[in-house]
C-alpha cells in the first residue's frame, strides 16, 4: 500500500457517506491516511493543495459533474493530475467537457482511456496555473 511505501506522501480519502468512511477507518487503521466525510463538490482542502486526485467508481453518482470537476481543479495544484476511474456504463462525456472548458485545466490533456473495470479519465492542470481562477472567468 502506498502509505507504507511512501510515508512522505500525505494521503486523504473522501466519501459523502459516513458509513463508507467508517469502513475505511477500520480498514486503514494505523496507515496514516486521513479520511473525510465530504461532498466532491465541496472538498475540505485548500486551493492548489493536492498533487494527484484519484476517484474510484464514484463519478457516476455525482449529480453535477461541472461542480465536481471545478472543485477537483480548485484543490489540485498547477501541473497536478486528475485520474478518475469508473464503471463501464458511466458516461464520462459531461465530466470531460467540464474539464476541457475549465480555465485551469490543460484542455489537450483531457483523455479517456480504458482501464480494468471501465473508463479512466485523465487530465492535467496547466503547469503555470496562469489561467486559473476568477481572472479567467472574468475574461
Ligand atoms: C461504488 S462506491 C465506490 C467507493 C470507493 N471509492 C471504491 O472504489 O470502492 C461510490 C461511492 O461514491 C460516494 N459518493 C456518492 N456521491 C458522492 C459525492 N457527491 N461526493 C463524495 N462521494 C460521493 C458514495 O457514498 C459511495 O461510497
Amino acid at each position: 500500500m502506498l502509505s507504507a511505501t511512501r510515508p512522505d506522501v500525505a494521503l486523504h480519502g473522501v466519501d459523502l457517506s459516513p458509513d463508507m468512511i467508517a469502513v475505511a477507518e477500520r480498514d486503514l487503521a494505523g496507515s496514516g491516511v486521513s479520511l473525510h466525510v465530504a461532498d466532491v463538490a465541496r472538498l475540505p482542502f485548500a486551493d492548489d493543495s493536492v498533487d494527484v486526485a484519484v476517484s474510484s467508481l464514484a463519478l457516476h453518482h455525482w449529480p453535477d459533474p461541472v461542480a465536481a470537476m471545478a472543485e477537483l481543479a480548485r484543490v489540485t495544484r498547477p501541473d497536478g493530475v486528475l485520474a478518475l476511474y469508473d464503471f463501464r456504463f458511466t458516461d464520462m462525456e459531461p465530466a470531460m467537457a467540464a474539464l476541457r472548458a475549465h480555465p485551469a485545466v490543460a484542455a489537450d490533456s483531457v483523455r479517456r482511456r480504458p482501464a480494468r473495470r471501465g473508463p479512466r479519465l485523465d487530465a492535467r492542470l496547466h503547469p503555470s496555473g496562469a489561467a486559473r481562477s476568477t481572472d479567467a472567468a472574468a475574461r
